[in-house]
């Protein structure tokens, strides 16, 4: 089993193993100290037809009292309606502060249900078992929460950790190809962060095959990053490469590009962005396009530069008079950038005009 130690102010484990889903009752309870409670499983539609049954049985066999609840699948649905029927579900549930919310999906509901385990009781313990790729790589780790406003993605939330986060590769078996490549883009993203050789292995055909070595590289670095900077102030933004365009794209789009798929195409941006401010060449985004292409990811949006400006100046990322943007300066090394907000039309005409 690959295992990565995540060492936030509450340091938890990463467990990473093919067949691991079956387990989930009893790992909940190690991480727990080897003791039960009530487990409440949140999870959506599609995530609960495959697994749901799977994963309550495991609980129930080690001895929790468990309760499941589905919500709708899709970003559409991660709104402040969803999050508070889950509270009311926990209610209901009759679940106490010495109980557990266990997030079953992909990143919508981790993110949903780590903010009602933040938010239920001013907070109750909180497992991860994710089921995307992107999911896997990113959204269980580092303990971001939340749901989105009207106004932009993620607006509202907490930072809370999780007591573990349990990845079975197995479960990406009946990922639809899109989804899978989701993951792959936040995957690459971390390649162009720090990591050359990780992108150079996405770049080829055969890296599926190492699936559980990509996933523990990934949450590796994510976790150095959540290491150094939990609360996001500094070092973790990073983790923002290709987020503040691709954000923008997820909401013009209204949600019908997935995230991942914004992410990929918020990447060439930031290249093109870097290349045109004199970071680094062309060589770079024509790289990151390549990768992308190979991954069968978009490397363009239909939107122009003014829709992305205004969706980029609700983006959370910005603060007061500046934005940050991350930007690389080859394969393998990004640095932030902050800029100001009253230079943002020119910048993003530079990112998104060709
Ligand atoms: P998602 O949760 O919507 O899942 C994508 C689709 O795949 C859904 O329809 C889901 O039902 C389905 N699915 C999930 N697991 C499956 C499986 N094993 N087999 C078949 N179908 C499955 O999307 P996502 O890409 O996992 O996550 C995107 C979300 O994550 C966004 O809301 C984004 O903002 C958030 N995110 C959060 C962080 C963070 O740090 N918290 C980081 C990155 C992204
Ligand atoms: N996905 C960005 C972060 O966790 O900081």
């Amino acid at each position: 089993m690959n295992s990565v130690h995540v060492a936030a102010g509450k340091p938890y484990e990463v467990l990473i193993e093919r067949g691991l889903i079956a387990r989930s009752g009893e790992t909940l309870k190690a991480a727990l100290g080897n003791r039960t409670c009530a487990a409440a499983i949140l999870t959506d539609d599609t995530v609960d037809a495959l697994y749901g049954e799977a994963v309550e049985a495991s609980f129930a066999r080690s001895g929790f009292r468990v309760c499941r609840f589905a919500i709708p699948h899709g970003e559409t649905h991660k709104n402040i309606a969803t999050w508070a029927q889950m509270l009311d579900f926990l209610a209901d549930g009759h679940i106490t502060r010495t109980d557990a919310v266990v997030a079953l999906g992909g990143g919508v509901v981790g993110d949903m249900a780590g903010f009602a385990a933040a938010s239920y009781l001013r907070g109750v313990g909180f497992m991860q078992i994710p089921t995307t790729l992107l999911a896997m790589v990113d959204s269980s780790v580092g303990g971001k929460t939340g749901v989105n406003l009207s106004a932009g993605k993620n607006q509202v939330g907490a930072f809370y950790q999780p007591v573990v986060v349990l990845c079975d590769p197995d479960t990406l078996q009946t990922l639809p190809p899109d989804t899978l490549a989701d993951g792959v883009a936040e995957s690459i993203k971390y390649g162009v962060l720090g990591d050359a050789a990780l992108f150079e292995l996405l770049c080829g055909a055969k890296w599926q095959g190492e699936m559980e070595r990509v996933i523990a590289t990934c949450v590796a670095a994510k976790a150095k990053l959540v290491a150094e900077d939990e609360r996001d102030t500094g070092s973790r933004q990073l983790l923002n490469l290709g987020h503040t365009l691709g954000h923008g794209i997820e909401k013009c789009s209204h949600f019908s590009i997935s995230h991942g798929h914004a992410v990929a195409v918020g990447m060439v941006y930031a290249a093109r962005l870097a290349q045109r401010l004199g970071l680094c060449g062309a060589d770079v985004r024509e790289r990151i396009e390549e990768a992308l292409k190979a991954n069968n990811l978009p490397v363009s949006a239909p939107y122009d530069a003014e829709a992305l400006c205004s969706a980029a100046l609700s983006d959370k990322k910005r603060a007061g008079g500046q934005i940050v943007f991350v930007l690389p300066h080859a394969i393998g090394a990004c640095e932030l950038h902050r800029m100001d907000v009253a230079d943002l039309p020119r910048l993003v005409r530079l990112a998104v005009e060709e």
